[in-house]
């Protein structure tokens, strides 16, 4: 019997290749960039499987080139790159890799925090540029965080960890989010509030909500203006929950006082005007990119995958009713 044809849309970590190679024949893209679109189109057809990114766009010409595709694993937790109704209509299981990279997301909304906050990257540039001439009483002072309101804009996973992790800091925590959160409510003396609240009374706000038509631009002037002007706001979820033009707008008007952000509306490009602010932090959506994140993220996608290509419902399947559920 020939073994199932699996694609792997850009390469991952050996701990995923290896659990398909064990079982398929697996082709991956041989270059270190996405794919194009042409490219995406032609490498689909005929698969059985398809191991794709969050840099590749899943939608119904996708599907329809893929013909005869059991299912698509994505390699991320999000998976607003995938049109999922419409997978659901052709009966195509989707799956995302949940979980594995919550502690790593939370790890670097804190590093941002800390970043921005603390002015580490202006501090480091100052240094290597050879001008520091000794201590002085007025430099690079930022602004505290011991003591200090963190608003949790999204209390799921990500941010339920991002608010844990504040404990050494003796932070109030606030949070915005639908449901109600026992674990930050009991841990943490956390308080529910709504957005304009928490807009209104934290000193870092950080963004975990996912992106859907719901929350894009969650965040633009309005919000910026709510917020105080001492506040900063660190981004490690989805671009383009920020207006980003609007963003480098209330920066550059000093009317938040910085940012953090790991992510971006228009992926891979940053809007004009952001990469010349010195209060903004920028890493290149590289929040889940520890060792044994993305180790545990090719696993994952791996074996969701492998529960498509044998007819059994992936466990981490984000179109659940393809099994009738
Ligand atoms: C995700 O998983 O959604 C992150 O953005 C990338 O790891």
């Amino acid at each position: 019997m020939s073994k199932p044809n699996v694609y792997v849309t850009r390469m991952i970590p050996q701990e995923g290749i290896g659990l398909l190679q064990a079982t398929c024949d697996v082709e991956i893209n041989p270059h270190d960039r996405p794919l194009t679109r042409e490219e995406l189109l032609e490498q689909v057809k005929g698969r059985d499987g398809i191991l794709c990114l969050l840099t590749d766009k899943i939608d119904a010409e996708v599907y329809e080139a893929a013909q005869g595709v059991k299912g698509f694993a994505n390699y991320a937790v999000g998976y607003d790159n995938i049109n999922v109704p419409e997978a659901t209509k052709r009966g195509l299981p989707i799956s995302n890799t949940p979980g594995v990279l919550t502690d790593a997301t939370a790890e670097m909304a804190w590093a941002l925090l800390f970043g921005i906050g603390r002015r580490m990257i202006e501090s480091d540039t100052f240094m290597r540029s050879g001008q520091w001439e000794g201590w002085g009483p007025m430099q690079f002072i930022g602004g505290d965080v011991t003591g200090q309101t963190l608003g949790i804009v999204g209390a799921g996973r990500i941010g339920t960890a991002m608010a844990m992790k504040s404990r050494g800091f003796n932070m109030k925590v606030l949070y915005a989010d639908a449901f109600q959160n026992e674990t930050l409510e009991q841990e943490l003396g956390a308080q529910k509030v709504d957005l304009d609240t928490l807009l209104a009374e934290s000193d870092f706000v950080s963004v975990h909500v996912p992106l859907l038509p719901e929350t894009k631009h969650l965040f633009g002037k309005t919000e910026f203006q709510k917020m105080k002007k001492t506040a900063y706001l660190i981004n490690t979820a989805r671009g383009p929950i920020v207006n980003e033009v609007e963003l480098v707008e209330a920066l550059k008007n000093e009317e938040i006082a910085g940012a953090g952000l790991d992510v971006y509306e228009f992926e891979p490009k940053m809007v004009e005007g952001l990469k010349e602010l010195s209060n903004v932090v920028v890493t290149p959506h590289t929040a889940s990119a520890t060792v044994s994140s993305r180790g545990s993220m090719a696993r994952l996608a791996a074996t969701n995958l492998l529960a498509m290509l044998e007819g059994k419902e992936a466990p981490n399947c984000v179109n659940p009713e393809v099994y009738g559920k």
